[in-house]
């Protein structure tokens, strides 16, 4: 609970501890920032360091094209820029795929807020694209309990509210409703599903806890269990709804989970605990993991975008003209300071966030590679390359402004609601 040293807020939660001046980079489920520098400026977020300390592998040539060759299909562009970056196990969900054995995809959002900015949906359409290629199920987790228990102010109705909207906007990203099941903890929770909670939740000590998240004893209790629940979330046996019931076979379907890498924590815990598990001598599949990088914040790519921070982020809700006003004003440019400067040495597009979106959001490989050279020997100017930014933002925020308009209740009672999905390791499931 808190103390007088911690000043506490309505509901008892401690309040955060102000930022020091320098200070390592910081990424887990709660904090996002690179290395802070004496100077006080902070560094772009280390990815490989972080590939080392999680101790995860990175996504290499060999394993893209391994993918390449089980599905058939030629890797997304995430993939090949390296902004779906490292993994855990995806080998073993390829071995699976070509065997045709079943694994679903799961992954979750936090529903803090009513704007979802271009910095959320990466990681929906990267798994969108997973579920078209693989034709698996999906599961989809709103962790609005996670919103309550970790926000300072908010209360349940609150996350709930977002939780409302959020749904729609994740439904906006094209999933097809055949084949995926979303649903939110405070409504979803019970059953199979709290057996494996409350299963994986025995399994792991405070110690663990503390060491793995960075608890505390001011730290409210909720938070400290709340990993189990997404964790749980990793088991198909917590939706026989969709495996059926026999939890004999379904301790051993795996979880595929696209997130972005500051979820690893969760899942490296719910994987040590998977492999002491067994249900009837049966051994629970450990999750495997696929890790994307973050987008960076309009102010350069040491943070990640902020939902509360309005000129950090595009988002979904944001006018042609606002996304305009918002690149040109805020948006970090590595371009030069004169006009003359930047023809001489040219701009540097690793730290220039215009450059940095099209990587995510700019398809075409060679025209991305046309970009990045005239803009490096100075021939493209830092205006001229904001203005091919803010057309492919303006594109796909439209784009999904379109198909979120389209989505009503009635559509979200079905993706929500408990029925057995269908997909090539389940033909026989009732068309929805
Ligand atoms: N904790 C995540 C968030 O705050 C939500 C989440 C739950 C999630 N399960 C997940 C994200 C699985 C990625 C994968 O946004």
């Amino acid at each position: 609970m808190a103390t007088a040293a911690t000043p506490s807020a309505p509901d008892g939660a401690p309040a955060p501890e102000p930022v020091p001046k320098q200070t390592k980079q910081t990424v887990d489920p709660y904090n996002v920032t690179g290395e802070v520098g004496a100077d006080g400026v902070v560094k772009a977020i280390d990815y490989n360091k972080l590939v080392d300390e999680f101790g995860t592998k990175k996504i290499d040539d060999e394993l893209l094209a391994r993918f390449e060759r089980v599905t058939g299909k030629r890797p997304h562009h995430f993939l090949r820029r390296g902004i779906v970056f490292s993994h855990r196990d995806f080998e073993t969900i390829l071995d699976r795929y070509e065997k045709g054995e079943p694994f679903f995809l799961y992954t979750g959002r936090g529903p803090s807020s009513d704007s979802v900015h271009v910095g959320h949906t990466v990681p929906f359409e990267f798994t969108k694209w997973l579920q078209d290629t693989f034709d698996v199920p999906l599961i989809i987790m709103l962790t609005d309990d996670e919103k309550y228990l970790f926000s300072e102010k908010k209360t349940i109705e609150e996350v709930q509210g977002y939780c409302a909207s959020n749904v729609k906007d994740i439904i906006a990203i094209g999933f097809d409703p055949a084949k995926t099941f979303i649903f939110s903890d405070f409504d979803f929770v019970g059953g199979a599903f709290y057996r494996n909670i409350v299963r994986l939740s025995k399994h792991i000590t405070l110690n663990q806890a503390r060491a793995i998240f960075g608890f505390n004893e001011s730290t409210n209790i909720g938070r400290i269990h709340f990993g189990s629940i997404q964790g749980a979330t990793s088991w198909a046996s917590s939706f026989p709804h969709i495996f059926g019931e026999d939890e004999k076979q379904t301790v051993g379907i795996p979880a595929l989970i696209p997130c972005a890498i500051d979820q690893d924590p969760y899942f490296r815990m719910t994987r040590d605990v998977s492999a002491r598990l067994k249900f009837q001598g049966k051994p629970y599949a450990k999750p495997a993991l696929i890790h994307s990088l973050f987008l960076p914040a309009l102010q350069g790519p040491g943070t990640k975008m902020s939902a509360s921070i309005d000129e950090s982020a595009i988002f979904m809700r944001d006018t042609p003209n606002q996304i305009k006003n918002k690149i040109n004003k805020y948006a970090f440019s590595g371009g030069k300071v004169s006009v003359e400067e930047h023809r001489q040495f040219g701009g540097d597009t690793s730290v220039d966030v215009a450059y940095q979106y099209l990587r995510f959001f700019l398809e075409d490989d060679d025209e991305l590679e046309r970009i990045r050279i005239s803009y490096e020997n100075g021939e493209m100017l830092t205006g001229e390359l904001k203005a091919i930014c803010i057309r492919e933002l303006q594109k796909y925020v439209a784009g999904f402004q379109e198909r979120r308009a389209k989505v009503d209740d009635e559509t979200v009672k079905l993706f929500m609601e408990r029925r057995p999905l269908q997909w090539r390791g389940n033909p026989k499931a009732p068309v929805v």
